[in-house]
């Protein structure tokens, strides 16, 4: 709640882009439960299947509004974004498959995405922006030392992300770069979150591409990569989002990791609790990730829940979705 003129309490208008999504429909959760905001949501379909959930959010009858606004169409973002004081930048394209063309199934939609967003907000004097980022935008770095653990000095090289076609660590480093750049050159208020692989229970109907990572160990249909993985629940990004939103001094990049597990560990985990299912046998040995700090993230007040709690609610969430049939 912030203090009118007239010293009257009012409801703090916020605005999440990609609402409907996994990351999405867990910060528009929170930020309904907490009583405090009115949440502008965006979403490309507001009628759609995809996005019936956020209506049974608690609240969600008196303080969500739905938006249709594809991120490339500046008018219908401007529109979702008037009148907020702050602005949760979620929706960029997570591919779950290999794409065709990554200018405008992936950069496009990152990077002017985010470049429409952040006009908007200047335009109506949004206090804050807080943009989802990624480890991506971190962790493809051949100049840092392989034996010092990242934080958030580190920047994917993009050049490298190019050559080697990695188009999602490439949109994400490049919006988080445009992000900043923007903060820059107008004295917007801008911090980016950037997140581990996100797994944890869905709110949303249809899986995402993270989450398909445990589906996956599970089903066993697909091949499975082994390496050390970073790992953080969607629960914990959804509180941390919200922290260094509400966090006057925060400020910059937040690494937002919980834990690292080595994927065969993970697996074993899964069989040892639910023998019944297939599980993957079909394994391709690739190379560990890197070791991240949160600790800049920890120093606000951020904490985050066992890795074995995230483990099981992801499954029985994927159970009573129907996506292990
Ligand atoms: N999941 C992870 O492991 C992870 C880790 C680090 C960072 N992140 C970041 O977290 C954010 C959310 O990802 P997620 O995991 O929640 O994936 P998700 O469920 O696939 O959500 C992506 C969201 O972006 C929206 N979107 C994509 N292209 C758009 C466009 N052109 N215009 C408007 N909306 C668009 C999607 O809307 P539709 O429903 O209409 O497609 C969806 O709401 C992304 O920025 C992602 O990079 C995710």
């Amino acid at each position: 709640m912030e203090e009118g003129a007239a010293g009257r309490t009012r409801t703090a208008a916020v605005c999440v882009t990609g609402a409907g999504g996994f990351v999405g429909s867990w910060l528009v959760q929170r930020l309904l439960a907490g009583g405090r905001y009115m949440v502008h949501g965006t979403v490309r379909d507001p009628g759609g299947a995809k996005n019936a959930h956020l209506a049974a959010l608690g609240g969600a009858a008196e303080r969500l509004r739905l938006f249709r606004a594809d991120v490339l169409d500046y008018g219908a973002v401007a529109a979702a974004v008037a009148g907020c004081d702050g602005v949760f930048h979620v929706a960029s394209p997570v591919p779950a498959h290999a794409i065709a063309d990554p200018e405008v199934e992936l950069l496009a939609p990152a990077v002017t995405g985010t470049a429409n967003v952040l006009k908007a907000c200047f335009e109506t004097k949004v206090r804050r922006v807080v943009v989802v980022s990624s480890l991506s935008a971190v962790m493809v770095n051949p100049a840092w030392p392989q034996s010092q653990v990242m934080d958030e000095a580190c920047w994917s090289d993009v050049e490298f992300c190019r050559s080697t076609q990695n188009w999602y660590c490439l949109s994400k480093t490049l919006s988080e770069l445009e992000a900043f750049d923007h903060a820059e050159r107008s004295g917007l208020d801008v911090v980016s979150l950037c997140p581990s692989l996100v797994i944890g229970p869905l709110l949303q109907p249809t899986l995402n591409a993270s989450s398909s990572v445990i589906v996956d160990c599970l089903k066993g249909d697909r091949e499975v990569k082994l390496k050390l993985r970073n790992f953080v629940d969607v629960r914990d990004v959804a509180d941390a989002l919200l922290l260094v939103y509400e966090t006057p001094e925060a400020s910059g990049r937040y690494i937002c990791d919980a834990y690292a597990s080595q994927v065969s560990d993970v697996v074993e985990m899964l069989k040892s609790w639910y023998p019944t299912y297939k599980n993957a046998t079909k394994f391709v040995r690739v190379s560990d990730e890197p070791l991240f700090s949160s600790k800049k993230l920890e120093a606000l007040g951020w904490k985050f829940r066992p890795f074995e709690e995230t483990l099981r609610d992801s499954v029985e969430s994927f159970r009573a979705a129907g996506v292990l049939d």
